[in-house]
């Protein structure tokens, strides 16, 4: 409600853009994705071209995802998760990065945590650089936060070793290759850094061009990448059981605490 206050369409305006995010983003996709059983998508240079920098998309994108959270069972729950036993997990003074915020509201909940020393977030999306930084501005969380346009895989020169704590929610199914980007968070983190990562299997959208068809293959990703993996949770789209979305094929969203390995 006080994002809605601040916005500036107001309550209507993001329940249009949940809206049209259901039905002009996400539908054509989910419908691609059950008639060829693959993204639409394959390479992150078209992702680019065709969300990413398409500012007016983008910006309902990310507006529409964000009452997503509220609204689907799964980013629901990951993103109690992530507030009631992630956060809190964090060792007073951590350094905290955020890659990928988009819409902004996990590093909102990073923000309102009086115990971290720095939060930072990178974004790709100069769109979702901008969306985030209006959901601080409206929450009042800005100062605390340093937020840059800039992509994981490019030049993390000098920054190794530099944070205990990264989230990357929603992100992975985003790159061509995952795993580099976990290698990169790897470089990161500090020896006892922790990572967050939510990463949804079977769950179509424009700019999802890594498919993921199982849990399993999910977790296996991130301790292919050095860390071991110390807690998981899956939640399942709404309406539907575990055991259901596994044997349908039905999005399922990966919730995964990991430390660097060894
Ligand atoms: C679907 S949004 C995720 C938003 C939010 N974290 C969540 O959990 O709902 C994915 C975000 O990742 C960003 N992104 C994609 N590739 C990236 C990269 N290589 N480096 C940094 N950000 C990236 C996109 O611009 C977008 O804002």
């Amino acid at each position: 409600m006080q994002l809605a206050e601040h916005s500036p369409h107001g309550l209507t305006g993001i329940c249009e853009d949940y809206r049209f995010l259901c039905q002009e983003i996400i539908l054509p996709e989910e419908l691609h994705f059950r008639r060829n059983g693959c993204y639409r998508l394959a390479s992150a240079a078209d992702a680019y071209r065709e969300v990413y920098s398409n500012q007016p998309l983008m910006r309902r994108y990310m507006s529409g995802l964000l009452m997503s959270n509220v609204l689907w069972d799964p980013h629901a729950r990951a993103i109690e998760s992530y507030v009631t036993h992630y956060l809190p997990s964090l060792s007073d003074g951590a350094d905290h990065l955020e890659i990928g915020p988009g819409h902004g509201l996990l590093l909102y909940f990073a923000a309102s945590l009086p115990s971290l020393s720095t939060i930072s977030g990178w974004d790709i999306s100069p769109a979702s650089v901008a969306h985030t930084q209006s959901v601080l501005d409206a929450m009042g969380a800005a100062q605390k936060v340093r937020l840059q346009l800039h992509n994981l895989l490019h030049r993390n020169t000098g920054m190794s070793g530099s944070f205990d704590s990264i989230t990357m929610s929603e992100l992975l199914e985003h790159l061509e290759d995952p795993a580099a980007a976990l290698r990169a968070a790897h470089d990161l983190l500090r020896p006892e850094g922790r990572l967050w990562v939510n990463i949804p299997v079977n769950s179509p959208a424009p700019d999802h061009i890594y498919l993921l068809q199982t849990t399993d293959e999910a977790c296996r990703l991130v301790e292919a990448s050095g860390f071991d993996v110390i807690d998981q949770k899956f939640f399942p789209m709404t309406g539907s059981s575990l055991e259901r979305a596994r044997r349908n094929q039905l999005s399922i969203s990966c919730v995964i605490t990991a430390r660097r390995a060894g």
